[in-house]
């Protein structure tokens, strides 16, 4: 039995003249199209644990209490499952998708993703994540505007296809990379993200439609992806080190090998997780960086103090300040507003309540990141927060937790850093809209709107 009635949303939607169908559905789109208003009006009437319902989704509690975020966390993951509830991106990523899957299926195949990802694996990437970056900037030219986003994105896709993919230059790189930027602007407004949210809206009615576009786009990247997986089997080229190398020599219990479905789908989970995240990440810190001059000072001073074209990636991952303000940028607008669903599989006494086996645990990043006991003046960009204090697995959360925490955070940090300093130490940019900016949809995650204009002022470093 629910006992949440003092916080149900359940009472208000009944009580409203248009009826309880329309208003959820209402209340879903107001959630999709403006969710920072929406959330924080939510969380004032209703407090930091509140039962809502939205159109298409079950019933579901959102959560933004430390102490409560650190009982899911910290509970046997056994008690919940996430992929049920993460169908909405599998017209992107496919059935077979670790973010899709559960229980054993789940464990098994996190365990197999992980080791590209961490440890010396990761000094490796440096120098690619440096020439990456100084390839895709030396398109800039002085004075003329470009977006950050766009930028960005070019940098984190070309760093996931070479250093977790093993993909070498060619045609088919670039190929896979104009596609895939394509297939993901299908959802690229707040509207057009609500294709995402209704089945009922996925018609492949005719090739031009917006479905039917994608559609089409999807079919050529799997052309891409499948030729790929066909020539690495013919030329046995499966004894390397990226993810592709590892999962094709991947056995199971029976001795079977992944099929080229589950190959497919898990290199479109990387893809998909692993490089719009990072850049919307980066735009948005280069956007606070450049609108808040003391910042950039300050960074400034401390990059200046190391030689960032020749320094060990590592030394330049470990910079106090450039770190403060890469969790700062992740705290006050996280990429993504919630973690994945955590659903009951049993009947579960939670902070007081006895819910129901079904129900859904939603932890809001957002709101838990606005918590002003937490985080004073939250919605002020202050890096030093971070220097001043630490903040617990619980209180911090832009990548989520315990068995769904997200597997690419130490490599989404390290190359926010890298390519962080590498931009600042050689270019001096101006911020075009020096505006205060409110994160929009993209899909399922939360950018600048416009992906924030920048022009460069001059070029100050060597190389
Ligand atoms: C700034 C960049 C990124 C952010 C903010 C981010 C955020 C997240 C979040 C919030 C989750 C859900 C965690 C949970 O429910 O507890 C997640 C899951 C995941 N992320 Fe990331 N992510 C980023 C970059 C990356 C990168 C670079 C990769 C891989 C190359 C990646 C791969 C994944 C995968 C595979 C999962 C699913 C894990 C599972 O289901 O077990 N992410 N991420």
């Amino acid at each position: 039995m629910i006992k949440l009635q003092e916080n149900s949303a359940e009472t208000t939607v009944a009580k409203l003249p248009s009826g309880r169908q329309k208003s959820q559905l209402l209340q879903t789109i107001k959630i999709i199209l403006q969710p920072i208003q929406n959330l924080e009006n939510l969380r004032q009437r209703y407090g930091d644990i509140f039962y809502s319902e939205f159109a298409s989704f079950p019933p579901q509690l959102i959560i933004s209490d430390p102490k409560a975020i650190q009982e899911i966390f910290t509970a046997d993951s056994q008690l919940f499952e996430s992929g049920a509830g993460n169908q909405v991106i599998q017209p992107l990523v496919g059935a077979n998708s670790l973010i899709l899957l559960d229980g054993d299926r789940h464990v098994q195949q996190r365990k197999l993703l992980m080791p590209p990802f961490h440890g010396e694996r990761m000094r490796a990437y440096g120098q690619i994540i440096r020439d990456i970056t100084a390839q895709v900037t030396s398109q800039w030219v002085i004075g003329k505007p470009f977006v950050a986003r766009s930028s960005m994105q070019d940098i984190s896709l070309q760093v996931i296809l070479r250093s977790v993919f093993g993909l070498e230059e060619g045609e088919r790189y670039q190929q896979i990379k104009q596609i895939l930027v394509a297939m993901l602007n299908t959802f690229n407004t707040p509207l057009s993200a609500i294709l995402l949210f209704f089945k009922s809206l996925q018609k492949d009615l005719v090739p031009w439609s917006p479905w039917g576009k994608f559609v089409r786009r999807r079919e050529l990247l799997d052309k891409l992806l499948y030729q790929e997986i066909q020539e690495r089997r013919e030329q046995n080229k499966t004894d390397g080190e990226d993810i592709l190398s590892l999962l094709m020599s991947a056995r199971d219990e029976a001795g079977q090998p992944m099929s080229d479905a589950e190959l497919r789908d898990e290199l479109m989970t990387m893809l998909f997780a692993g490089h719009e995240t990072t850049a919307i990440a980066l735009a948005w810190a280069l956007y606070w960086i450049h609108y808040l001059p003391e910042v950039r000072e300050k960074l400034l001073q401390e990059l200046n103090s190391i030689d960032i074209a020749n320094a060990d990636p590592m030394a330049i991952a470990q910079l106090p300040y450039l770190n403060a303000v890469c969790y700062e940028t992740l705290r006050i607008y996280p990429v993504a507003f919630f973690t994945f669903p955590r659903i009951l599989r049993t009947d579960m006494r939670f902070m007081g309540y006895d819910l129901p086996k079904g129900m859904y645990l939603s932890i809001c990043i957002y709101l838990t990141h606005q918590r002003p006991d937490i985080y004073p003046e939250p919605k002020r960009f202050r890096p030093e927060r971070f220097l001043e204090r630490q903040f617990s697995p619980y209180e911090f959360i832009p990548f989520g937790g315990a068995n769904r925490r997200c597997l690419g955070a130490a490599f989404a940090m390290f190359e926010m850093k890298l390519v962080l300093a590498n931009i600042l130490s050689h270019y001096s940019l101006e911020l075009l809209d020096k505006v205060p900016l409110q994160p929009v949809r993209r899909g399922i995650v939360f950018a600048p709107p416009g992906g924030v204009r920048l022009a460069v002022r001059e070029k100050v470093g060597k190389g």
